[in-house]
């Protein structure tokens, strides 16, 4: 009797006919920062791009704050295909490909338009394949902006800074950054840093005014130095195999709508930075700094000798090509 039940169990399933309506593929995009920064924002236009594209086909997730993936779980996440798309920090690479380490360079760039053409290069866009090798494709670029430095004192010259202890994304340049200052870094994972200053584990970090004001950071810190001595960009991130293996009008309207998602990020992730930066001089919390050319000058000195250290595993030329796009064409 049992024998035959399952047996007529069976042959209803197999009779059954293939939904014309399959349930949507679910999509999850993973990220660490909060909604109203540059990436925030992003990833929710994406989230609607891709559904009005796909209607029906994608229904996509966005978690933002670390809540599903944190720095130290989610590359191994996209590996393992327990989440489909991210958008990392071009600092958070340097165990998987040496050329990206190109951005954490200090003063390379003079601002985000010359990162953006660098980006929008040839060489910019080879390093999205960089680490196809460890079947993990770049999709894009997305901005953030420069980076700004904090402490628990006014850092004006560079000496202000030695002795102190800095956050820092998981980098060896950024390591030698602070080491050459005389200051010591600590690597730690962004959803870490807001009580790591709080408690006094490190004294100082170096963040984006979005990342800054979105986190909090100015209410742990005393001063903010406009430094803008660096860069805090992103690269959004697939599986390989995935992507490669998606059905081609899927892996097209999601080309579209990253396309979509990435003009909107990169028209408004400047905007974005400077209003956090307003509503920080207006919050009575960090004094804000600005430095004299003669006093920047200084943290050039102080910082570049960092790059000789690196430009073997680099590359002379791919810096070289990154330092030309400081010139704004002029056709
Ligand atoms: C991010 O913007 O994704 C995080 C940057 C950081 O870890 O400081």
């Amino acid at each position: 009797m049992r024998n035959w039940l399952l047996a007529a169990a069976a042959a209803v399933i197999l009779a059954a006919p293939v939904s014309a309506n399959a349930d949507p593929m679910v999509l999850k995009f993973s990220h660490v920062v909060a909604e109203r920064t540059p990436k925030g924002q992003a990833a929710l236009k994406f989230k609607e791009a891709a559904e009005r594209l796909l209607p029906g086909k994608v229904k996509v997730e966005v978690y933002p704050n670390s809540q599903l993936f944190g720095d130290a779980k989610e590359m191994e996440a996209l590996a393992l295909g327990d989440v489909h798309f991210i958008s990392t920090s071009l600092s958070k690479f340097d165990k998987f490909t040496k050329k990206v380490q190109l951005f954490d360079l200090p003063f390379l760039f003079d601002d985000i338009a010359a990162v953006d053409r660098f980006q929008a290069s040839k060489d910019g866009q080879d390093l999205l394949k960089s680490m196809v090798s460890k079947n993990y494709l770049g999709l894009a670029y997305w901005h953030n902006g420069m980076k700004q430095i904090s402490a628990k004192k006014p850092l004006i010259k560079p000496e202000d800074a030695k002795g102190l202890k800095f956050r820092i994304q998981q980098s060896d340049i950024l390591a030698a950054q602070f080491q050459a200052l005389g200051a010591t870094p600590q690597k730690l994972a962004f959803s870490e840093v807001y009580q790591a200053l709080q408690v006094g584990t490190v004294d100082g970090q170096e963040n984006t005014w979005s990342n800054i004001l979105s986190q909090k950071f100015n209410e742990v810190q005393t001063d903010i130095t406009e430094s803008n001595h660096g860069v805090i960009d992103y690269m959004v991130l697939v599986n390989n195999k995935w992507w490669t293996g998606l059905p081609a009008d899927v892996r097209d309207g999601l080309t579209k709508a990253m396309a979509e998602a990435t003009k909107t990020n990169n028209e408004t992730a400047d905007k974005i930075n400077e209003e956090a930066k307003k509503k920080i001089q207006a919050s009575n919390t960090a004094k804000i700094h600005q430095l004299t050319p003669a006093q920047r000058q200084e943290w050039v000195k102080a910082m570049k000798p960092v790059w000789a250290k690196f430009e073997g595993e680099i590359g002379k030329d791919l810096i070289a090509a990154a330092m030309k796009s400081n010139q704004p064409k002029t056709n």
